[in-house]
This record gives structure tokens, sequence and C-alpha cells, in this order.
């Protein structure tokens, strides 16, 4: 069969599957185990340190092998090609996305036009490390000649997100003496929240933004400088030794008032939402010690070379993303949890909102046609056990089907026996019951009847360290890349973003013109101002 890039929905195997998807509904996980005695081997996979228990899931291995079916048909091979080669796959802004060289060595040969970028990475790896060795050291001082020990790192989505996560999910390998805080809400009170708790004498601003344009950056980073500069008396901080600019703008950076010695850049072939794997990590590398920072490099390789190379059969990103295209495409199931049982990954579906939402979240194809078929899911999730007490009730006897992915650590070092064994058995427990259900009980009332027959994904890392957090978020990644390729669409863009920031832009204008003119508040949102006007003055033209 010749690979195309035709719409999805044409290919032999997406017919297939349609027919089957009346059948997968009716699958009974309870039977296919009985039958098959062996199924959990067959639908799991070990690579380097991870467990894709996938065997609880709504497929035999006739539907398995129309999935993959699917993706030999589809354009996935040329597509992952190209990715790794550096082609301009993000059409619409003509961008490669190579994210992936940021964690690449010499032999994994990425090039951006034609040009080697191993040389320009181990630079600012380099750059990164110097910086980091000098705050933890206690020789990056501030303005009144005491070492750093607060570090604020100002951002938002991709310029966030990814170092929030880091930090939390390795806290036991952060510095003791260093206290590390995230903004980026630009919501005032959270702000101050924040800044009341630095030492202004040792804090340092690390200001993350790819365009240095993002009002809510901005705003948060201009309101930091005066606090600071305030609790200081002392001006002109902008241009001080307490604050980093990270981005790919150094000229918006430097327009700021940065001092260029203190701007690190990332290129425009890196994705907001994939820049954690560049200078954007800077934050990591010093709460954690460069060293964790390069091993979750080390991870993400590691997983970029089996997605490159493993058979789709055996593939974990592959077998992730053809899953999530059976439910989605064909069993109709609109959304997916991610349930980490484990409370330092709890900032893992909000990296992985982003990840998967603003990559997939898509109505057109890679050549502009509108799509007929469903694309992204929409991701949502919280850390177990606590789900268990919100939304598992839903899971449990509601009309949805919602796949679940319940990700552990099956060692974890920093909790104790009794409590790590309590966790990993509700883990064990939720996805049995979701599974079993409870039809087996004789004269249950209806309102006690739980059907099961609910599927779940099981992801178990050996521990939680800097290299398999760097092996989930990169199968994570591969899984949208492949969903996208095979849905056909651009998961590298996000102009959907763009249409809200340019009305919150004219409702703060100071000038009724930009209020009056094109793109004028609609009148649901003129009442809404009135009323917030008339009680505060906020939106009050001068
Ligand atoms: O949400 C839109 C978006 O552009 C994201 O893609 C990005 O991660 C975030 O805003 C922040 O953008 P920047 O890093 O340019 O400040």
């Amino acid at each position: 069969m010749t690979k195309t890039t035709s719409p999805p929905d044409t290919l032999p195997a997406w017919h297939t599957l349609e027919t089957l998807a009346a059948g997968g509904k009716r699958l009974d996980l309870m039977s296919l185990f009985q039958k098959d005695p062996d199924r959990h081997r067959r639908f799991a996979l070990s690579v380097d340190g991870l467990l894709l228990d996938y065997s609880k899931n709504l497929i035999d291995e006739t539907i398995f092998s129309a999935l993959l079916a699917l993706a030999e048909q589809s354009a996935l091979e040329q597509q992952r090609a190209a990715l790794f080669n550096g082609d301009l796959i993000n059409s619409s802004e003509q961008r490669a996305a190579l994210h992936t060289a940021l964690r690449g060595e010499r032999e994994d040969g990425y090039q951006c036009g034609g040009q080697p970028l191993d040389e320009q990475i181990s630079a600012t790896l380099a750059e990164m490390a110097t910086i980091s060795r000098s705050i933890r050291e206690g020789r990056w001082l501030g303005v009144t000649g005491k070492p750093v020990r607060d570090i604020v790192h100002i951002g938002i989505g991709g310029s966030v997100l990814g170092p929030q996560l880091a930090c939390q999910a390795l806290r036991p390998y952060r510095h003791p003496d260093l206290r590390v805080h995230f903004i980026a809400n630009v919501d005032g009170e959270d702000v101050l929240n924040t800044l009341n708790q630095l030492d202004p004498e040792r804090t340092l601003v690390i200001v993350a933004s790819k365009t240095f344009t993002t009002q809510e950056t901005l705003l948060n980073t201009r309101t930091t400088l005066h606090w600071l500069e305030n609790k200081l008396q002392q001006s002109g901080l902008v241009s001080s030794r307490q604050i980093i600019a990270l981005t790919a703008s150094r000229q918006n950076a430097e327009a700021f008032g940065i001092p260029s010695s203190q701007i690190l850049t990332f290129d425009e072939w890196v994705g907001g939402r994939y820049s954690v794997w560049s200078c954007v990590g800077l934050t990591i590398s010093i709460s954690l010690g460069h060293e964790h920072f390069t091993e979750m490099l080390s991870g993400a390789r590691a997983m970029d070379r089996h997605f490159r190379s493993a058979p789709f059969a055996e593939n974990l990103p592959v077998i992730m993303a053809l899953l999530g295209i059976w439910y989605r495409n064909f069993l109709d199931a609109p959304s997916v949890a991610i349930i980490p049982y484990c409370q330092r990954l709890s900032q893992l579906p909000s990296y992985l909102q982003q990840l998967d939402m603003e990559s997939n979240g898509k109505s057109v194809s890679q050549s502009g046609e509108t799509i007929d078929y469903q694309t992204g899911p929409a991701l949502w999730g919280q850390t177990g056990t606590n789900a268990q007490h919100t939304f598992f009730q839903l899971f449990h006897q509601s009309t949805h089907l919602i796949p679940l992915d319940l990700i552990a650590a099956v060692n974890e070092p920093h909790s104790i026996d009794e409590h790590h064994r309590t966790l990993l058995a509700n883990l064990l427990a939720q996805a049995s019951a979701l599974m079993v259900g409870n039809r087996d009980q004789a004269d249950l009332p209806a309102h006690r009847l739980c059907p099961g027959n609910k599927p779940s994904n099981l992801l178990l890392l050996d521990t939680l360290t800097p290299y398999h957090l760097g092996q989930v978020l990169a199968l994570y990644e591969h899984k949208v890349f492949v969903q996208g390729a095979i849905w056909n669409i651009n998961s590298y863009d996000q102009w959907g973003v763009e249409l809200g920031k340019g009305i919150a832009s004219g409702l703060l204008s100071e000038h009724d013109s930009n209020r009056n003119g094109v793109g004028a508040p609609d009148p649901s949102t003129r009442q809404l101002l009135d009323h917030i006007n008339r009680r505060t003055g906020l939106f009050r033209i001068p």
C-alpha cells in the first residue's frame, strides 16, 4: 500500500476500523482475559525502565492489527522522517519542529537548513551549566552583594509548565538552600502573594518568553522589578545582575532593558510547548543541578531513538497514539484522563493539556481543508488517590466512555513502604474495578451496579528519576505527533490563541477608538464592562 497524505478516513484501514467499531463497543474485557490468559503479555511493552500495560483496552488482535495497518497506510513514516530531518513541518509558520535536537548528540545528526546543530546546542547547555553552578555555589550576587537564594521564574504556557513540572516532580533532587517560585497568571493577588515571600536582596528574576511579547509575562515582570526596586530603594534593576531572560527574541529582551550577557536564546524551530529542553529549562538546572537536567535530556533522547527506530507494533508512542485514535475516532470518546498516582506528578495533567490540546486542537488539514473527522481530545486529570474522591464516581457509573492513562513509579525511595504500598494497591484496585465491575454480585440494587468494562492504560516507571521523567515527556510528545500525522494536521502552530489576546488588548486600550473600532466588544461584553465599571471604574476611559 503506497503511503499517502490523503485524509485518513479515505484509507482502507479506517473503513475496517469503522466496521469493527460496533464490535469494539461490545468487547468484554474479562472475557478477553479468560479466552487469552496471556493477554497481559500480548498487550504490554517494556522499554528501558518503562512498562506500558495496554491489555485493559477495548481491543482484540483484529482491532489492534487494523490500527497498525492505519499507521502503515498513513504518511506517518514519512512524517516521522520529516520531523527528525528538520523539514518545515510547521507549514503555517514555515518552521521545523526540532525540539528533539535540543536533547540530541552529534551522532543523531540533527541539522537545520543544512547546518549541524550540535555545537550551538552544546554551547547553550554550557552557558546554562555555568550560570547554574555560579548560583548554586553562591557566587551570583544581588545588587547589595548577597548571594541569590530566591529564584522567581516568570512565564506562562510552555514557558513555565515544563520547568514547574520538572522542579516539582524531581523535588528530592533540589538544592536545599535555593527556593524556586513560579509566577504565571496575571492575577495580581497571586503575583503579590509570591513576591511577599521573596528576599529582595537575594532574588533572581528569570523571565521566560519565546516571543517576549506575552502581555501577562511582561506585566508580571514589570511589577516584580518595581516591587524589588521599592524594597531595595534602588532603580534600574532591569539592567542589574538580578534578572535573566530566556527567549527566542533577543531583540525584544534587549529592548526591555535586559543586559545582552544575561539573555539566553533558543531558536524559532522550538515550539513553546516543547521548550523545556531549551534554555527555558535553566530554572530546572539551577534548582536540581545541571547534571540532573542533562539526565532528563538523556531520557528524552532515549525515547526519541526508540520512537525513531522501533517497528510500529513495538513502538510506545505509536501504540499509545493508535489507542487514542481508536477511542477518539471510532468509539466516540471525546476526552482522555491522565491520572498520575504520584503527587510529585500533579503538574503532569496541566503540562500534557497544553502539549496535546494546543497541538491537536485543530479542525483544518495541513493543506487547509476543513476536517470532517474528530481530532484532538479534551485532556484532563488529577493525581490518584485524590481523584478517587472527586471524579472516579463518573468513571465507574456514568454513561461516558473515558479512556484513562494511569501512571505510577514502582519504586519510590522517598516515600514510606506502607504509604507506597497503599498508593499502588489503590492504583491496581481502581484499574481492576473499572474493568471487572460488580456485575457478578447477585441481587445488587441498580444504583449499586458498576458495569465495568472501562478501559485504562497503565504506565509504570521503575522510579521517578530525571531520566524516566524525560522519557515520559518525550513519549507523550511523540504520541501527540503520531496522532497529528495520522489526522493530517499541523501539530506545531496555535493560531487559535491569538484572537482572544487581541480582544483583551482592545479592552485594555486607553483609547476609546481602539474600543469602538474594529474588534469592538460584542454587546454582551459591553454590558459586562459597564457592570464592572459601575462598581470599580477599572475600564473607564480616562
Ligand atoms: O498559549 C499561547 C502561547 O503562545 C503558547 O504557545 C506559549 O507557550 C505561551 O503562549 C507563552 O508564549 P511566550 O513563551 O512567547 O511568552
